[in-house]
């Protein structure tokens, strides 16, 4: 089997990864707002940190860790928690492609998210959409914490069910 890896994000991962991002929009609607323009998606002045994956020399998956502006996990977390959002960041834009799936490059994205958060004393949340269900099902084997629900608007005034989750203590 060709060797994977999981590495920190560099510019010219770039077109690798909006490839990817375009594939998994195909595959699995993800993101729902579409990808119309996956550079500034994926590479957000919010951004302040990202991984990809990696098989052989394809990139097949990403993730980032984005500053928080207040989003519903955001606010839910600062509520529920009595903390501040100085000590929140937000775990994001997490996808594998399909035919890389089941080798757990999604949990390695999630570590590395996890240890920068740790190692710089950031709690992490996110929100997921209810229908990605694979993706909720990793949050919660890798002892994620779900405390709240939320609605992800998007486009032109549509909305979707979400939930919000905590990364472990
Ligand atoms: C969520 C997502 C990133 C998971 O990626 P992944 O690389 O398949 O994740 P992992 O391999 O770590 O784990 C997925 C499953 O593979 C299993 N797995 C891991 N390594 C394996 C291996 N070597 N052999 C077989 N199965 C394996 C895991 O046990 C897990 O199974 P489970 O879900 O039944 O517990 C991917 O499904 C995805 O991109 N979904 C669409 C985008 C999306 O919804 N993003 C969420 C945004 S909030």
């Amino acid at each position: 089997m060709t060797a994977s890896i999981v590495r920190p994000f560099q510019n010219a991962d770039l077109p690798g990864a909006e490839a990817a991002l375009i594939e998994v929009h195909g595959t699995d609607g993800y993101p729902v707002e579409g990808v119309d323009q996956p550079a500034s998606w994926l590479r957000s002045p919010d951004v302040l940190a990202a991984w990809v994956a990696e098989v052989g020399s394809k990139i097949v998956g990403y993730v980032a860790v984005m500053r928080p502006h207040g989003e519903g996990a955001v606010s839910l977390w600062v509520q529920h928690a009595r903390s501040d959002e100085e000590h929140v960041a937000v775990l994001a834009r997490l996808f594998v492609i399909k035919e890389a799936r089941r080798r757990a490059l999604g949990e390695k994205l999630m570590e590395a998210a996890t240890d920068y958060a740790q190692s710089r004393g950031l709690r992490l949340v996110l929100d997921v959409m209810t229908k990605d269900t694979a993706a909720i099902h990793l949050y919660e084997r890798l002892g994620w914490i779900r405390f709240g629900e939320a609605s992800h608007r998007y486009g032109d005034d549509r909305q979707i069910s979400a939930v919000c989750f905590v990364s472990p203590a």
